[in-house]
């Protein structure tokens, strides 16, 4: 099984690479429901489908495009996933995060990961922004689960930091410079598909929770455990179950979602134009 991750890994590599050509991108973009808008403003952009690659699993959700953009953005180059597999859509966690590994083995230094987000917090209002402070992961599963290789990373990585802190720093800076509003919380992975129960919505902010999401916390844990720096950004598109009126469809989140993503891409875009010259840490398969 873990022979045939990597092998995976190095198979990937090699069949993107063959058809875009070498890779040197120290900055990978996760770009989630609705903002897939960043991928289409990245410069000399090559792109590739998901499904013409092996190992690579399309996305069968509305608003995730699927479709992995390299090219140059605010001054640096950049590798954006446009669009994301989710549990939820039947795949194992270790296929969810593979295009993560093949970012990470690609290269990246530092990881940007985006979702859209409920709110669990009753100070948040549909349209705020979130940046990451820690995660509690609700899924139910890990993708580290099974035989651990080394060369992917340790077999008990550390999550004390899982978002940089520096990196929450910049964001924030960034963002009052730019004055754009930014709230900071602890996201909740949860496996989806239905949405909470307003009762699971208040135990999330009973245990801590400021956000809820279907995505982000196998990817987070994938890319710490090869060793990347990440941030992460939710864009808060409702109010979690029973703390608004109403009921939930994704169609409403994907509209609020758009609307934010100027904001969202102004922010993001700042911190990689305010990130030092990073290196590209192409890691051994
Ligand atoms: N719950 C879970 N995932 C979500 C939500 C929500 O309320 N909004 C956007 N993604």
């Amino acid at each position: 099984m873990v022979t045939s991750e990597i092998a995976a890994l190095r198979e990937l590599r090699s069949a993107v690479e063959r058809v875009i050509g070498p890779i040197a991108a120290p900055i990978g973009l996760v770009l989630g429901s609705g903002l897939g808008g960043v991928a289409s403003q990245i410069q000399h952009a090559r792109r590739l489908s998901y499904s013409k690659l092996p190992h690579m699993v399309a996305s069968t959700v509305k608003g995730h495009a699927g479709e992995l953009v390299v090219g140059d953005w605010h001054g640096k180059q950049v590798i954006a996933l446009s669009g994301r597999v989710h549990r939820y859509e039947g795949h194992d966690f270790r296929q969810v995060v593979m295009p993560v590994r093949l970012l990470a083995a690609l290269g990246i230094d530092t990881l940007i990961v985006t979702n859209a987000a409920g709110s669990a917090h009753l100070g948040f209002q549909p349209g705020d922004l979130m940046l990451i402070r820690d995660h509690l992961n609700l899924t139910g599963g890990n993708p580290l689960i099974g035989v651990n290789d080394e060369r992917l990373g340790p077999r008990f990585p550390d999550m004390t930091q899982a978002y940089d802190p520096e990196l929450r720093a910049l964001a924030m800076q960034v963002a009052a410079e730019r004055s754009i509003a930014l709230r900071q919380g602890v996201y909740c992975g949860l496996s989806g598909p239905s949405y909470e129960t307003p009762s699971e919505i208040k135990m999330l902010s009973i245990l801590g929770g400021d956000a809820v999401g279907m995505s982000t916390v196998a990817e987070v844990i994938a890319a710490r455990h090869m060793g990347v720096r990440v941030m992460g950004l939710s864009c808060i598109t409702n109010l979690g179950a029973g703390l608004g009126e109403g009921t939930l469809d994704h169609e409403h989140v994907a509209v609020v979602a758009r609307e934010a993503t100027d904001r969202m891409t102004d922010l993001v875009a700042g911190v990689v134009e305010a990130l030092p010259e990073l290196p590209v840490l192409r890691r051994p398969l």
